[in-house]
This record gives C-alpha cells, structure tokens and sequence, in this order.
C-alpha cells in the first residue's frame, strides 16, 4: 500500500474513533500543508519550530521541505496512532528521514507543553472549532506563551464552519462558537501579519499568519 493510502486509512480510522480530537475525514491536502508551513520556508535558520497535530504528516512534510541546516522541529501530538505513524515516517520515509536526528515527537496535549519563548516558529493543525471556546483560549495562550518575541504562528481554520453551523445550532451551541471566534480574534489581534485562502482544499481554508509582539505584556495591557 503507498505511503499515501496508509495516511488515510489511519486518518479515517482516528476521524472515527476521536472525531473531536482528529477534526477532519482525511489530511491536509498540499495546498494547505504548504501554505501553513509558508514561514518555515521563509524564514532562515537555526530556529526552533514547532508544529502542533501534526497527525500522519501532510505538514511535517512540507516543514522538514522548508527546514534550514541547523533547525530542530518539535512534534506535539495527543493521539497514539499517529505518534506511531510519525516514528514510523521518520524511520523509513525518505522524505522525513533527512530531518530524523533533529525531530522530537512529544506525545501529550500542547495544553502540558512547558516553556516560554522557546520557538522561532509555530504551525497548528488543531480543528480549534471543534473545542470549547475555554479551551481554545487557553491553546492560543500556550502557543503565544511559547513564541519567542518577534516569532511567527500559522494555524487554519475552515472557511465558513462558525456561521454555517451556527445557522443549523441550538442556541449553547451558538454561544460556543462565537467564543471560539472571540479566542482567535482576541490572539490575531495586533499581531495578525496576513492570512491565505486556500481554495483548493476540501472544505476551502484561512490560514492565520501570526507575529508576537516584541513585548507583549503591553499587548495585553492594550486589549484590557
Ligand atoms: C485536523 S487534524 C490535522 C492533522 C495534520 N496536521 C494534517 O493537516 O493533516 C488535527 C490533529 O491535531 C491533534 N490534536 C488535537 N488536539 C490536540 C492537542 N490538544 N494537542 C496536540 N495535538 C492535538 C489530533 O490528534 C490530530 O492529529
């Protein structure tokens, strides 16, 4: 079976299981992978980057493409089967075997990852329109909180997923995703530097392009 199939077979067989950990049928396709890890490829090394539900790796790929000489790459990932998938992808696939000696996967939730400013770059695959709009805010203060001042944050969202489902949902359902939108504006606010539209992906995607602020403390203080 190629590579390709045993991504999705694993994918689909999480989407089932762990529906709302997982977020989505299948991997990212291509153009969303490359427009996620758009500032790995950017930007110059040594960094340390981070990226966080990397899943069966349709973004890892494209972040170890991008990777300079003297990066490392940090993997946070909550679900076994793909913490297995990963290890497995390190060790054998050619395209992730380059980046084996410098990547680390941590198989936790990133709500537990410790730390502060200790990455260059940070590129989620989390379905954050899945979670509680609490617990989104608190992802996106843990992904701030681990960005270096001056460092760069992509995630995506689907486009169009907060009002359509809003349209078809009870009213604590409603409440849940403006707060999952309230979450995301409040981290896009002052720091948002772009966002692509990534139409070719089913269902068509924003990528939020992020760069912390060299001192954020007075961030906070402006938005209070
Ligand atoms: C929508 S999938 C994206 C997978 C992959 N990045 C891609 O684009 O195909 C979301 C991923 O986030 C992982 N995940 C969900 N909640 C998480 C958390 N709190 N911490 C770390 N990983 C999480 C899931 O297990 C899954 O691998």
């Amino acid at each position: 079976m190629s590579q390709r199939w045993a991504d999705y077979r694993v994918f689909l067989g999480e989407f089932v299981r762990s529906f709302h950990s997982t977020g989505a049928i299948l991997p990212s396709g291509r153009a969303l992978a490359r427009a996620l890890a758009r500032h790995v490829r950017e930007g110059r090394g040594p960094r340390r980057i981070l990226e966080v539900g990397p899943g069966t790796g349709a973004v890892t790929r494209w972040i170890i493409d991008g990777l300079d000489a003297n990066d490392t790459l940090d993997l946070v990932e909550v679900n076994e089967s793909f913490v297995r998938r990963l290890h497995e992808r390190l060790k054998n696939d050619p395209l992730f075997r380059p980046a084996a000696e410098r990547t680390r996967i941590l198989h936790c939730p990133i709500e537990e990852v410790d730390g502060e400013g200790t990455y260059d770059v940070i590129v989620s695959g989390l379905p954050l329109n899945n979670f509680d709009a609490d617990v989104v805010a608190q992802i996106l203060d843990v992904m701030l909180r681990l960005l270096r001042p001056g460092g760069t944050m992509s995630f995506f969202e689907y486009v169009g997923v907060r009002p359509l489902r809003s349209l078809v949902s009870r009213r604590d359902e409603r409440t849940r995703l403006r707060g999952v939108g309230q979450a995301i504006a409040d981290a896009r606010q002052g720091r948002a530097i772009g966002r692509n539209f990534v139409a070719p992906n089913v269902p068509p995607a924003w990528v939020h392009h992020l760069r912390s602020s060299a001192d954020e403390n007075q961030l906070a203080n402006s938005m209070t």
